[in-house]
């Protein structure tokens, strides 16, 4: 088999990838460990940023986003006893949207087989040659058959655990990391949501998020140690600790509560691997970096990343050769700015038991809710930079 570039990883960067190359004519064929089923159903965060937006949009695949995603002006902040609403169309001009990512992925698979792109399920690909101009990935067909799919680009958007990040050697890539010492434990929940848009609530006993899926639907986070066991959370202690850390009763505001349909202990880190190429492998997505999923950056900084890598390969493979050679350093300083700001939001919302820590996290949240340039900050960050910033 001969494509022009061979995708490692069919979650959202790696089919989106796929459309955008196929928009301005270049051939691919995603490749994919798991089945479309698992990954159609893999639950992860649901906000999207104003360029994410846009981007589906251009490229035809927002017409249900328009029809059932939920456009919100910001979000709430709070702590015992007070909460602020963050305007980001008044701050900065730019809103959010709640649409879940298994929403996202769904559109963009059937649009990927109504156009004929090709994606191939229940493979492990091994990397080859990548140091050449004829890289090409190895997999075993359902039928057992041996294939060796050659192309001019490999691009990795196969997640943390796929095997695309350690095809950079050692001695090329440089890592970062940062662990963090709590976990979210996840909730979804058959109940209307209690609040119009999302409370991010810092608690002396532990952050929690209050957000939705649909008018029927709600999806909440509670911070709980590392190590937690879902089945030491009964639904009756989850909506406890939902209640008393989201103020319920506080100014007459009242939790909604609902049969819970979902939970998952979700651990939480900051990853950086640089380069984000190497000869004709590129990296996207999570292969690259994760993000602490406080202000649900991790698909939106995907998205970003191929926004960026499509036309540069576009143009590559019609002999200019200068987005390419300028991706990795373009898309790092995106990664890097959004690092910075999942791991900001992360700190300043989940309580630890230093009392001196507590009261910088509680001068930064009033800084952030009273100040207009504190606030701006947070809104350019959370609505989202443009692509190319
Ligand atoms: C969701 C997740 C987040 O991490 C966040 O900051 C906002 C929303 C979500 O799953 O809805």
């Amino acid at each position: 088999m001969r494509t022009q570039v061979a995708i490692v990883g069919a979650g959202p960067a790696g089919v989106l990838l796929s459309h955008l190359l196929a928009a301005d004519g270049v051939e691919s064929v995603v490749v994919e460990t798991r089945s479309e089923e698992y990954v159609a159903s893999r639950i992860r965060a649901g906000m999207l940023e104003q360029s994410t937006v846009d981007l589906l949009r251009a490229t035809g695949l927002g017409e249900r986003l328009d029809r059932e995603g939920d456009r919100h002006r910001g979000i709430h902040l709070q702590w015992p006893g007070e909460r602020h609403h963050v305007d980001f169309v008044d701050l900065v001009g730019r809103s959010v949207w709640v649409y879940g990512q298994t929403e996202v992925q769904k559109d963009l698979v059937t649009a990927a087989h109504a156009r004929g792109q090709e994606l191939v399920y229940e493979v492990t690909g091994t990397l080859h040659e990548l140091e050449t101009d004829r890289p090409s990935v190895t997999f075993t067909d359902a039928a057992g058959v041996p294939q060796r799919l050659e192309a001019d680009v490999v691009v990795g958007c196969d997640g943390s655990f796929g095997p695309t990040r350690a095809a950079v050697p050692d001695g090329v890539r440089r890592t970062w990391e940062r662990t963090y010492p709590y976990s979210w434990l996840g909730i979804l929940a058959d109940v209307a949501p209690s609040t119009d848009e999302l409370i991010y609530a810092w608690h002396p006993d532990g952050f929690a998020l209050h957000s939705m899926r649909s008018a029927t639907v709600s999806r909440f986070y509670l911070q709980v140690p590392n190590e937690t066991d879902v089945a030491d959370w009964s639904d009756d202690r989850i909506w406890d600790a939902l209640a008393a850390r989201l103020g319920h009763g506080q100014d007459g505001w009242q939790l909604a509560t609902g049969p819970i349909t979902e939970k998952a202990v979700l651990p939480m880190r900051s990853f950086v691997q640089q380069p984000m190429r190497h000869g004709r492998l590129f990296l996207a997505g999570d292969a690259a970096h994760i993000v602490p999923p406080t202000g649900a950056k991790g698909l939106n900084l995907a998205v970003a990343d191929v926004a960026l890598l499509a036309p540069a390969l576009v143009a590559m493979l019609k002999g200019d050769h200068a987005l390419a050679d300028a991706y990795s350093d373009t898309a790092l300083r995106r990664v890097w700015r959004c690092t910075h700001f999942s791991w900001w939001m992360t700190t300043m919302l989940h309580a630890g038991d230093d009392p001196f820590d507590r009261e910088l996290q509680l001068s930064q949240l009033r800084w952030v809710t009273s100040s207009e340039a504190g606030a701006a900050g947070l809104a350019e960050n959370y609505a989202g930079l443009p692509i190319g910033f």
